[in-house]
């Protein structure tokens, strides 16, 4: 039924790519979208060993025979350092991954162009999740094979550009020639029919992913997002540079209350540490940490 530039890079039976989710996007979730003829995600992150990330791609792949993309967010962190980014390229490399799906900083700018054209050669696609025209144009340059493109409406880090989708997709689309696919606001057939309207070659969701059977979180989490409505996200983190979207809680009035007094770093970062955020979704507290989703949980059933 769906053939675009998406479904036949990938040999895939439906453009719909499951986006980084961290703590969330481990082997089976990856594999259950995999099998079900979409794109699974792996997130590097999860993993701060060679030995365990490369027995999560093991794993996966004894879960599905389906391809899968790793992802690889390049943002300033405090658990993940250079030795960890460099770990992660050589094990997609050597494990011949299908895609990498890169957030953050462009990897030419990361990791030197000798890290692109290394993965290339071992065969692995690689995209960008770009939340304006020039970030796009120049992953293009650089030789990436797609875009993802990546509205104010997500959840994760949406660019402080705050272009919405409905403006970036088609903007992007008319701007590189690579394979473009929507992101941020798409949690259903409506608005994955609207995104490829737009002229995107697929679509990639998060948030819709964590209300399922497979996602291992909290049922509190899953029914929370169900009862959230489209207005109950709230972006934060502007005045450190690194904005997020969350549902609105009382941590993340907290976060935004220390930011309007000119609080820093300091007196953050206790509280957007990521072992709290692992532990509320494991534990369902839903007050108790930023938990990152876009306003697609307001078309979430
Ligand atoms: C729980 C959660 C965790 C996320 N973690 C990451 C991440 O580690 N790296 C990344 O690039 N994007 C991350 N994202 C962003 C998603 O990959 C995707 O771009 C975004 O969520 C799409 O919007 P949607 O959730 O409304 O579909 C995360 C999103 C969610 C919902």
């Amino acid at each position: 039924m769906f053939k675009t530039a998406i479904t036949e890079m990938f040999g895939i039976k439906y453009p719909i790519i499951c986006g980084a989710m961290m703590w969330l996007c481990k082997p089976p979730l990856c594999a259950a979208v995999s099998n079900a003829g979409g794109m699974g995600n792996l997130t590097a992150g999860n993993y701060t060993t060679e030995e365990e990330f490369r027995g999560a791609i093991r794993e996966t792949r004894r879960l599905t025979q389906k391809p899968f993309m790793v992802n690889i967010t390049l943002l300033p962190s405090i658990r993940l350092t250079p030795e960890h980014y460099r770990m992660y390229f050589k094990v997609c490399a050597e494990e011949r991954v299908s895609g990498i799906e890169f957030s953050g900083t462009p990897v030419d700018k990361a990791a030197g162009m000798q890290t692109i054209e290394g993965l290339k050669k071992a065969g692995v696609k690689l995209f960008h999740k770009v939340g304006s025209v020039r970030h796009a144009v120049h992953a293009e340059k650089v030789g990436y094979d797609g875009i993802y493109a990546a509205g104010i409406e997500e959840g994760g880090h949406p660019l402080n550009d705050d272009v919405t989708a409905m403006v970036l997709i088609p903007r992007i689309a008319e701007s590189v020639r690579i394979p473009v696919v929507a992101v941020g606001g798409i949690a259903d057939g409506r608005t994955m029919a609207a995104a490829l309207t737009l002229g995107a070659q697929g679509v990639m969701m998060a948030s819709r992913f964590i209300a399922t059977r497979e996602c291992q979180v909290h049922e509190n989490i899953k029914n929370e997002l169900i009862r959230r409505q489209e207005f109950e996200t709230v972006l934060f983190g502007k005045s450190i540079g690194l904005q997020g979207r969350a549902i609105k809680n009382k941590v993340i009035d907290e976060i935004l209350s220390i930011e309007r007094k000119g609080g820093g770093l300091k007196e953050l970062i206790p509280l957007m540490g990521g072992e709290r955020i692992k532990e509320a979704w494991e534990g369902g507290n839903v007050e108790s940490a930023p938990l990152m989703v876009g306003q697609s949980i307001g078309l979430i059933k």
